[in-house]
């Protein structure tokens, strides 16, 4: 075959973080089948979905088996029940959202890949470290990319910075995967100014939201005055509701964005029109049951099952006095490798030593080298046994 490729892909590691992953673990297996591991690595909720979303996915099931009540392709932008919980549940945090502003999908990832599609070539400004999928989603289709450190000195939180190209796109996740640190009012309010001032668009990352249990910290940026003018947020219904293998989240991109004398949203109107079918009625009468009353009460006891096991984590931390952050709004721990430890040597040190998965920091970005990422979404039991091996090996 002689047809061209997109040569952008060279750009980019061999592996996606967490194919890479799972394949050394597959491999480690193969040749240690009888060892025990625990899985800290993807953050993959291990609780079952809620009685609510159960019985809503059963129900929507049925009637798909009913001629009154069969249903076919959905529509591209999501059911307007759902669309409608979704504004509902926004205004827990008092911001009051546009029917229209609101994008259904199968999940935060996709979104986040996809919507490089409805850009042109600006500046790409993305934190590093961070969720691999902006950075490779932007290379894929050849941006120019800029990074904002994220360290210790900062809390791995990057602030705007003078030197910023103007009119430029910036991706912000809070609370942040992989460091759980979180931006407060006050820091993403500097973010929305900087943003108006530079004619520049956020694209916020608020999957982990539902973990946010400390009022000073914001679950969306429409909190922040000024936002609808310069931000789209995404987010998700996989670890909030326990979705990882149903599929669904949503799109905010409100009415006011507009940019060469087009709204945004009617962009990315048509690009879902064009490139996506819509998510399934049953799942996302589940994801409506999730954001019912009693559905968020029910999902809250599974965030704080995982939040126990994220403060028994950080107590690890603390007793061992190593450097971390995350872990108390947010299902994640970010550690120092221990003796200055690379990321991918402590990941085969840990893998080998204790039989314990998590994700090397360098996957996140260079600037996570050193560092590294477990995560509190296994059962109580593997986590604690996972913690008397760590302490052993720390
Ligand atoms: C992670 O482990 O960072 C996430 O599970 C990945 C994802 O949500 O796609």
């Amino acid at each position: 075959m002689n047809i061209k490729l997109n040569s952008n892909f060279d750009q980019l590691s061999e592996n996606y973080l967490f194919s890479e992953i799972n394949k050394r673990v597959a491999k480690y297996k193969e040749y240690n089948p009888n060892r025990d591991i625990i899985k800290l690595g993807i953050g993959d909720v291990t609780l079952p979905l809620g009685k609510n979303v159960i019985e809503a996915l059963i129900h929507a099931s049925c009637e798909m088996g009913k001629k009154e009540t069969f249903r076919g392709y959905p529509p591209e932008y999501g059911y307007n029940f759902l669309k409608e919980a979704i504004l509902k549940y926004y205004k827990r945090f008092h911001v009051d959202l546009d029917l229209n502003s609101v994008f259904i999908s199968d999940g935060a990832k996709s979104d986040l890949g996809n919507i490089v599609d409805i850009f042109g070539d600006n500046p790409i400004y993305i934190p590093n470290p961070v969720y691999p999928v902006y950075l490779d989603s932007n290379r894929m289709s050849g941006r120019d990319i800029y990074y904002m450190v994220g360290s210790e000195n900062n809390n791995f939180l990057p602030l705007p910075k003078d030197n910023m190209k103007k009119s430029s796109i910036i991706y912000l996740c809070s609370p942040n995967n992989p460091t759980g640190s979180l931006y407060n009012q006050e820091e993403l309010k500097k973010w929305v100014d900087f943003a108006k001032e530079n004619g520049s668009l956020i694209i916020y990352d608020s999957a982990y939201e539902a973990f946010i249990n400390d009022d000073k910290y914001p679950h969306s940026i429409y909190e922040i005055n000024g936002a609808k003018d310069c931000a789209i947020e995404i987010c998700s219904f996989s670890k909030q509701a326990g979705f990882t293998g149903l599929r669904c989240g949503w799109t905010i991109i409100p009415m006011e964005l507009e940019s060469e004398n087009h709204k945004i949203n009617k962009l990315w109107e048509r690009r879902q029109a064009t490139k996506f079918n819509g998510v399934s009625y049953p799942v996302q009468r589940a994801a409506e049951a999730a954001l019912s009353d009693e559905g968020i009460l029910e999902c809250k006891n599974n965030i704080n099952y995982y939040m126990e096991n994220a403060k028994l984590l950080s107590n690890l931390f603390d007793e061992k006095g190593i450097y971390y952050t995350g872990g108390k709004n947010s299902p994640y721990i970010w550690f120092k490798c221990p003796n200055g430890m690379k990321s991918w040597d402590f990941f085969d040190y840990l893998l080998e030593n204790a039989n314990v998965v998590g994700t090397p920091g360098a996957g996140f970005g260079t600037f996570g080298e050193g560092y590294f990422r477990i995560t509190s979404f296994n059962t109580h039991e593997k986590t604690k046994e996972a913690i008397e091996r760590l302490k052993k090996v720390l």
